[in-house]
């Protein structure tokens, strides 16, 4: 009669698995932001579009942990919680300051109504289960973020190496552990078929959210040159 070591049920991996396979499927083709195929003229002003746009969403991710934060009782996951809400905050401060040295004004640019309504939904969503938020925001957003960066850090390399830099450097690597986080909630808490299916909706809410962002963002982004 050994102690019994806290194990992760097989369950739970594979269910992970399957879930993160699902969101990729859901995103193939379907991040529109920016178009490989572009002129570098066009490409460069979608670059542009996205940081202005990212501004706000890093500073709107900033209010969203913190609403969250209180509701997140799962000591394990609350406590990797205030190191994403800072990493959220630098990386507005370094997208901000970025487009200051592109003689822009960040401070003037107009979120797109879609990204704000998407944001305010989100931080509505902060008395649902931490299973459901955390499925939502950092396994599916934070993860096809990640995938979102490298595009753009790619396509960004010859027409603004400053700019990828930045973002390489000192965005991308935190947005891989917030995604990680996400994977980390839901091996601690998909723990019931219900949960499981509970954390699969949440993505396939949230990625059909995201994805209507991305059309209007896109569609706005090409209106204004
Ligand atoms: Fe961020
Ligand atoms: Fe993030």
């Amino acid at each position: 009669m050994g102690s019994m070591p806290r194990v992760v049920e097989p369950g739970q991996d594979q269910f992970v698995k399957a879930l993160a396979a699902e969101n990729r499927a859901f995103w193939a083709d379907r991040d529109v932001r920016l178009d490989p195929g572009a002129s570098p003229e066009d490409l460069l002003s979608q670059i542009r579009y996205r940081m202005r746009q990212g501004v706000y969403n890093e500073l709107r991710s900033v209010e969203l942990i913190a609403a969250w934060l209180p509701t997140v009782k799962e000591r394990e996951i609350r406590q990797l919680l205030p190191r994403q809400l800072d990493d959220e905050q630098r990386h507005y401060q370094l997208l901000r300051r970025r487009l200051l040295d592109l003689g822009e004004d960040p401070d003037g640019y107009e979120p797109l109504p879609e990204w704000v309504a998407f944001f305010d939904w989100l931080v509505a969503a902060r008395e649902r289960p931490t299973v459901e938020k955390l499925a939502m925001f950092q396994f599916a957003g934070e993860t096809q973020s990640c995938e979102g960066f490298e595009t753009l850090i790619r396509l960004a390399r010859e027409l603004d190496p400053e700019t990828a830099h930045l973002y390489r450097t000192q965005i991308l690597p935190d947005e891989y552990r917030h995604a990680a986080i996400g994977r980390q909630a839901l091996l601690l808490l998909a723990d019931s078929p219900e949960r499981q299916e509970r954390a699969r909706e949440a993505c396939r809410e949230m990625n059909r959210r995201v994805f209507q962002c991305y059309r209007e963002h896109r569609a706005r982004a090409d209106r204004q040159g």
